[in-house]
């Protein structure tokens, strides 16, 4: 090539990383960068005379033909405009209608660069702005539910303490036995009551956490039969694959409790019954996985599982399973805190939860908690 404009324009093509490219009026490559063959996995040579339609899906290349013959009838550019151009690659581009020196339409010239990193960051940091919101939303709720808690508890003891001592002295008398029925039953209701102002309390995560060293395994052992007392009748079964032995840093009665809703949840979702599967195991991450709700950064993980095979969460109560209070069973069964109060433990255990579910196969709830260093080599437990 004589000509140094000519020098400069090849040098320009040969070096870019950005695409830059020039098409006839038939949106036929003319004259294409290196990067550009290079990304299409072809050579500037072999790219002349195509169009887009050769070398990108269709849903791409149809759109980007119908904006070049738009920007060349009109004589508009067309500036930054963002595009996914092949599954998992962004870009954004720039075209403008390319002109003789008479100021005869010849084609378009375009640039287009890569921006995958870039939106690939602004969808993690919209991610993270999500979990910020509802870490706010909850945050309030919990606030609300402490004080809710502690003005229930305030009531509740007194009536607890009367009722107790008005069942002592009626003992004492002849009374009509339906009317220390109906205390009776006034006093377990009041009972109940209690316990639900400490899954409040739980909730709003002002419960401490009384954190020890421990080995998952001997906890489920430990709740066996609890466990099994949860199941009403004969069309359950349990099944047990314990592997950990590695420990992690457990607040038992909170670890309990989470686990018994999970159970109760998975028995709620087999109306005909069926087996739920406990398993626990040692997990190490290389890297971070994403998972449903929590993104589990990498790491040796002790992992507690509870598999069913009922009906799956549908998606519009996936949707606001954490929001305390939603659930499908119009309060038959229970009120919407099971799985809030699950994610509050799991938090307060500096682990993350994963649910898979399918609707019509089943659920599988996964809690990730982070592994002590290898210390507590015990054997695996048979239930
Ligand atoms: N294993 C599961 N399979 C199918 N659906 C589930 C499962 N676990 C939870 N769900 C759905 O999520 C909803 C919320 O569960 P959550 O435990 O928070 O409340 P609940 O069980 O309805 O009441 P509570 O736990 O307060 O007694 C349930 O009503 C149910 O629709
Ligand atoms: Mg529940």
């Amino acid at each position: 090539m004589e000509n140094p404009s000519e020098h400069a324009l090849l040098a320009l093509l040969q070096c870019s990383t950005d695409c830059i490219y020039l098409k006839d009026t038939n949106s036929c490559f003319l004259i294409v960068s290196d990067e550009l063959a290079r990304r299409v996995g072809k050579t500037p040579s072999e790219l002349m005379g195509k169009t887009d339609k050769d070398i990108f899906p269709s849903e791409h290349a149809e759109q980007a033909l119908r904006d070049e013959q738009e920007i060349m009838n009109t004589g508009i550019p067309k500036k930054n405009i963002v595009e996914q151009e092949r599954p998992g690659v962004w870009v954004s581009s720039s075209k403008w209608p390319w002109y003789d020196t008479q100021g005869n339409l010849l084609g378009l010239c375009g640039i287009s660069r890569d921006i995958t990193q870039e939106v690939l960051k602004e969808k993690e940091n919209e991610e993270l702005r999500a979990s910020l919101a509802e870490a706010e939303k909850l945050k309030s709720m919990g606030q609300l539910c402490a004080k809710v808690a502690h003005d229930f508890r305030n009531d509740l003891t007194p009536i607890i303490g009367n009722l107790e001592w008005v069942l002592e002295d009626l003992n004492n008398h002849n009374y009509d036995a339906s009317v220390i029925e109906g205390l009776k039953a006034a006093e377990s209701s009041a009972f109940r009551a209690f316990e639900l102002t400490k899954l409040l309390t739980n909730f709003a995560k002002t419960a401490q956490y009384k954190l020890k060293s421990a080995n998952i395994d001997d906890i489920v052992c430990t709740m066996g039969s609890a466990l099994t007392s949860q199941l009403k009748d004969g069309h359950y079964r349990l099944e047990y694959t314990l592997n950990a032995k590695r420990t992690v840093l457990l607040d038992e009665n909170q670890f309990a409790s989470a686990i018994t809703n999970l159970v109760i949840n998975a028995r709620d979702a087999m109306a005909t019954g069926g087996t739920i599967r406990i398993a626990t195991n040692e997990i190490m991450l290389e890297e971070t996985v994403n998972g449903t709700p929590d993104r589990i950064p990498a790491g040796q993980y002790v992992v507690f599982s509870v598999e069913d095979t009922g009906t799956g969460i549908k998606p519009e109560v996936m949707k606001n399973l954490f929001v305390p209070m939603v659930c499908s069973t119009k309060g038959e069964k229970g009120c919407g805190w099971g799985i809030s109060s699950i994610r509050g433990i799991v938090k307060g255990h500096n682990g993350y939860l994963d649910i898979s579910t399918e609707v019509g196969k089943g659920t599988t709830f996964s809690i990730y908690l982070p592994a002590n260093p290898l210390n507590s080599e015990t054997a695996p437990k048979v239930l």
